[in-house]
């Protein structure tokens, strides 16, 4: 069913091939969420609405000398008839959780420069522009490269009552 969506959601040699997609699910330092909506007339049955695919990297990010712990976005698709409600927000909040929780100074990803719709919901998180790709896609279509940084966890406050060395 993911792969169904996947293959809505971007245009033939952007869309993974089921083997790919399967490879991203089951990689051991990948993380998926499904975000679903239960609705009476479907008789209580779940109804796919999107789903983010992830994945924990080492990647030479802007101003670090050496590569630095990040999470890289593998793909982020919400169903057509689902866009524009908030489903992608809800699950760029749980990557954004996931990084911060993981301790990881950035999120990345590559969105191909004709996808406009992407960009903007990109930007409206406050990712940042940090290169670009030339035919990153299939040789043909060149992708942007993007930043998020993201806040340290600071470091728990020691319990009241508590004393210091
Ligand atoms: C990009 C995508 C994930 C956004 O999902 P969504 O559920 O529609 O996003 P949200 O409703 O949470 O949008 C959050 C904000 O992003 C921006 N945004 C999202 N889609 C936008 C669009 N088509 N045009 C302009 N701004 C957009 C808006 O600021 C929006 O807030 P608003 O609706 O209050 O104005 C979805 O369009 C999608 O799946 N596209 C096809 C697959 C894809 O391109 N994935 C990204 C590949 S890198």
């Amino acid at each position: 069913m993911l792969h169904a969506l996947d293959q809505v959601c971007f245009p033939p040699g952007i869309a993974y091939s089921y083997a790919e997609l399967r490879s991203f699910l089951h990689h051991p330092s990948s993380s998926t969420a499904v975000a679903c909506s239960t609705s009476a007339s479907q008789n209580g049955e779940e109804h796919i609405l999107g789903f983010a695919v992830v994945r924990s990297v080492r990647r030479r990010l802007r101003e670090s000398p050496s590569p630095a712990p990040a999470l890289h976005i593998l793909t982020i698709d919400v169903a057509p008839e689902a866009r524009r409600r908030g489903v992608g927000g809800l699950l760029m909040r749980w990557m954004l959780q996931k990084g911060t929780a993981l301790n990881l100074q950035s999120i990345v990803l590559e969105v191909s420069i004709e996808n406009h719709a992407a960009q903007r919901f990109y930007r409206h998180f406050g990712f940042e522009v940090t290169g670009t790709i030339p035919g990153y896609y299939n040789g043909l279509t060149d992708a942007l490269e993007l930043e998020l940084r993201l806040d340290p966890v600071a470091p728990a406050a020691p319990a009241a009552g508590a004393t210091g060395e």
